[in-house]
């Protein structure tokens, strides 16, 4: 049987300390397990010329499995083990635009990119729309999206973005930021709706709604995506959108740490299994049956049967086996990080 060896992205190892091989082995199962047949066995980490590489052995991987292997969040270089040396495998990314568009903005409280890329990924590969995620438009929704970094990794990939978060300076920071990039990208784009939403004579939020197209052909074969954000209380999405109108609902719950005066100066200081107990419910609503909802939230807040009980109690089903329970890993003294993701049955 073949055998394959992957580099991880040398990234990994600064956002995951000791803890990026052991996510991309479980990333790499995730994709096995949903798009790939099971092909790959137990994968399982080596040294080759002194670097750490995740080898494991699969039945000939064909273009198409390259394909899906090559938007792990972890994947740097791919090769086919051929006895001492490594024959390097084309990987074809999804992406669409130049990758500043999840790079550019820092700030306090970002999301890291590469973790975003992973949630989004596990979250697709658990839905029923898995097999369809290079060659559908998949539509996410980040229900608390802070200044974007969901949002922006689906862009990339092609997909159509939506969402909400409650704090005016992130909405105002991204929408200022995509604007702006958009146009200096010259990136074939329109803005149809940008300002407050009213709902009985009072504003309800703003909003900032936009459509773009990757390239001129995209542009001519109607190729266009859609960009919605809404600045508002994450409970009340459905003001917003339409019920079971996304394949994917991906986000970062906050940690229920003070990241700086951030949380405290706008009131958000609630705990975030309150918070999710609350929002889960009209995030369910949203999704269409078979999509899928990922969750990454801070274990030292919530337990993980907390936060599954909330899913289940929402009528989704969490993924609770295999290499959905192998994604916790610690981010600081504060933070130890977890996945749970759940169906919405078909
Ligand atoms: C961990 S941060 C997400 C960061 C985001 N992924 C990024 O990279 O920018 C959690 C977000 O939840 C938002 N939030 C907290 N409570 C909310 C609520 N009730 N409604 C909407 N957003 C809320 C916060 O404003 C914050 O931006």
């Amino acid at each position: 049987m073949p055998r394959y060896a992957l580099l991880i992205l040398p990234s990994a190892n600064r956002v995951y300390a000791g803890a990026a091989a052991g996510l991309a082995v479980a990333e790499l199962a995730a994709f096995s397990d949903s798009v790939l047949r099971g092909a790959l066995s137990a994968a399982e980490v080596t040294r080759r010329g002194g670097v750490p590489y995740v080898e494991f052995g699969a039945e000939r991987l064909g273009p198409e499995d390259t394909s899906f292997l090559a938007n792990m969040s972890s994947i740097y270089a791919l090769f086919e083990v051929s006895g001492s040396l490594l024959k390097p495998m084309e990987l074809n990314r999804l992406d669409r635009y130049d990758d500043d568009l999840i790079t550019i903005q820092k700030y306090q409280g970002k999301t890291n990119e590469q973790f975003t890329k992973l949630l989004l990924n596990v979250t697709a590969l658990a839905s029923a729309f898995g097999a369809q995620m290079l060659s559908r438009q998949l539509a996410v929704l980040d229900p608390l999206c802070g200044r974007g970094t969901t949002l922006n990794q689906a862009l990339t990939y092609g997909y159509d973005a939506a969402g909400i978060d409650i704090d005016q300076r992130d909405f105002e920071a991204y929408t200022t930021f995509i604007k702006t990039w958009l146009k200096r990208k010259r990136i074939k784009h329109k803005v149809t709706f940008d300002g407050p939403v009213r709902r009985d004579g009072k504003v309800a939020g703003r909003r900032l709604q936009a459509s773009m197209a990757a390239s001129k052909q995209d542009q001519k074969a109607g190729l266009t995506q859609k960009l919605d954000v809404v600045c508002a209380d994450t409970t009340r999405a459905t003001e917003f959108f339409r019920p079971a109108t996304f394949d994917l609902v991906v986000t970062d719950a906050p940690y229920g740490v003070q990241h700086g005066s951030r949380s405290a100066a706008s009131g958000l200081a609630r705990r975030p299994a309150e918070l999710l107990t609350a929002a889960v419910p009209v995030w369910a609503s949203l999704l269409r049956p078979g999509g899928a909802v990922g969750i990454a939230w801070n274990t030292l807040a919530a337990p993980r049967e907390e936060a599954a009980a909330i899913l289940t109690a929402a009528g989704l089903e969490p993924v609770e086996s295999g290499p959905y329970l192998q994604f916790r890993h610690r981010v600081d003294q504060a933070i130890v990080r977890d996945i749970v993701v759940a169906r919405k049955p078909s």
